[in-house]
């Protein structure tokens, strides 16, 4: 049976997806994201997943996680500075996963720093893989740089990759189109660009090239847009 599944992006590195009953929230960077479509107040969850430290990636967790009960699900580091402040979690890992009703999330690798909102280290910084229950995988590549091992994604067979394009902080549009040729998803969607000036791209381009040397499909999606065909 397939799995129900919707994606909405919130902007940056933010998405709210269900997947059947599970609301899961992805890097909730909102109140000081200049292109949130949601207030965090608005936010609902019932899992927030951390990819690192920094604060366009951790943004409202905390207070999302406290006011709804949703449990934060992040690298050992992250987890710990957020149990203290009273969020409920799952300590993770990477290369670890943890399965759910709805399917299984696993820690990937990304080549990114990472602190904590008080400066700690942070741990690695990760991506996330998640495996629905009718087989289909969705990567979030999260903040990263372009690294050899995505090619062993190819062979997950990844439906839609949620790829960075927005250079000097992660990937830029040129190593974003190689990061698509070794990781041959069926889709892939551009995101961390153009909430600030220093990192505005041309999505739009990006999808002319991926399309032109490559099989993958690139949706664009404007903050607040759903995945079409999800
Ligand atoms: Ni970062
Ligand atoms: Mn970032």
């Amino acid at each position: 049976m397939k799995s129900n599944l919707h994606i909405r992006f919130l902007g940056h590195n933010a998405w709210f997806l269900t997947i059947d009953s599970a609301r899961i929230l992805i890097d909730p960077f909102l109140t000081h994201s200049p292109t949130a479509a949601i207030s965090a107040d608005e936010a609902e969850a019932d899992l927030i997943l951390i990819s690192h430290g920094h604060g366009d990636h951790f943004g409202d967790a905390l207070a999302i996680a406290k006011r709804t009960g949703a449990k934060i699900a992040a690298i050992a580091e992250i987890a710990g500075y957020a149990e203290k402040r009273g969020a409920e979690t799952f300590a993770m890992n990477l290369g670890g996963g943890i399965n759910f009703p709805f399917g299984r999330i696993q820690m990937v690798h990304a080549l990114h720093s990472s602190t904590l909102p008080d400066g700690a280290p942070g741990g690695s910084s990760a991506g996330f893989l998640i495996t629905l229950n009718d087989g289909r995988v969705l990567y979030f590549a999260c903040d990263t740089g372009l690294f050899g091992d995505m090619a062993r994604l190819a062979a997950q067979k990844i439906e839609y990759a949620f790829l960075p394009i927005g250079d000097v902080f992660t990937m830029g549009p040129d190593d974003a189109l190689e990061a698509v040729k070794l990781i041959r998803p069926r889709v892939a969607v551009p995101c961390h660009y153009g909430t600030w000036p220093l990192i505005a791209q041309d999505p739009e381009m990006w999808k002319k090239r991926v399309e032109a040397e490559t099989e993958t499909k690139v949706q664009i999606l404007q903050p607040g847009q759903v995945l079409a065909e999800a």
